[in-house]
């Protein structure tokens, strides 16, 4: 009996961290979409030829960024209350955007340039490596797509992410934007990992939408992808 209840209780364990595990993943994912939202929305600004100094720096996009996600989620992505170590993972990505920001101001502010290359996905990569060299062996995060579909090769699917996009969120009746997580290893460690579905909509398609194989405004040929279709997915990796 005693043994029974030892198990039980083990079981419990096991499933509180869990889903400590769930919700820091959604947080960290949430965090990167403010954030690549926030780039989004100073698309024009950091594409305008005739300003010089735009002002946009690490500092503004903390304050908006930390504005969306608190809009999008009722809650600062810093609260007091969170587990620490998922709070502490948090703070390491906002940094870390802030940082790409701050380290992309003579970019941002060239003059006479419109077009700069620095785009959400651009932004996100960058601020996603960061992060993956700051938490070494603890924790990673990554925007990867269908194979067919990947743009970067650093974005490439592995095999665990290739699996799960091909099995699950490409099969037809997989619920729209429901993500996949599983206790599983990354070469030989143990980790949690979760794979959150991403798909177009209107605005991605001046560079992912038709003509099929036009070359968009960064020099990559269109996809031909349609809104609502699958178009990659945001992947979280943390080390146990
Ligand atoms: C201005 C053109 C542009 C727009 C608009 C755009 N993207 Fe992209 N996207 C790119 C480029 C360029 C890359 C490669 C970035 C890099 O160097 O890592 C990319 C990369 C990606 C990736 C990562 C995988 C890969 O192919 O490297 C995903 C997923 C993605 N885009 C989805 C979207 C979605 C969803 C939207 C709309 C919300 C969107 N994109 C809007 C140009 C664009």
């Amino acid at each position: 009996m005693l043994f029974c209840t030892f198990i039980a209780a083990d079981r419990n364990f096991a499933s509180a961290d869990e889903a400590v595990d769930i919700e820091t993943g959604n947080r960290l994912a949430s965090v990167l979409r403010a954030g690549r939202g926030v780039i989004s929305n100073n698309q024009e600004l950091i594409n305008d030829a005739s300003i010089g100094d735009k002002g946009f720096t690490g500092e503004v996009f903390f304050s908006a960024a930390i504005e969306a996600y608190l809009k999008k989620n009722g809650e600062h992505p810093l609260d007091e209350g969170l587990d620490p170590e998922s709070r502490s993972m948090t703070e390491t990505q906002i940094n870390a955007m802030v940082e790409v920001v701050d380290e992309s101001q003579e970019i941002i502010n060239a003059d006479g340039l419109a077009f700069k290359g620095f785009i959400p996905a651009v932004f996100a990569r960058l601020a996603n490596e960061k992060f993956g060299e700051e938490m070494a062996d603890r924790a990673s995060i990554k925007v990867t797509a269908p194979k067919e579909l990947v743009r970067n090769r650093k974005a490439r699917p592995d095999e665990w992410e290739n699996e799960v996009i091909v099995t699950k969120f490409q099969a037809a009746d997989w619920p729209v934007g429901e993500a996949f997580f599983e206790e599983t290893a990354v070469d030989g460690k143990p980790a949690f990992r979760m794979l959150i579905p991403e798909y177009y909509s209107e605005s991605c398609l001046a560079c992912h939408g038709s003509p099929k194989g036009e070359t968009d405004v960064t020099g990559f040929p269109k996809e031909g992808g349609s809104v609502g279709d699958l178009a990659g997915a945001i992947s979280i990796t943390l080390y146990k």
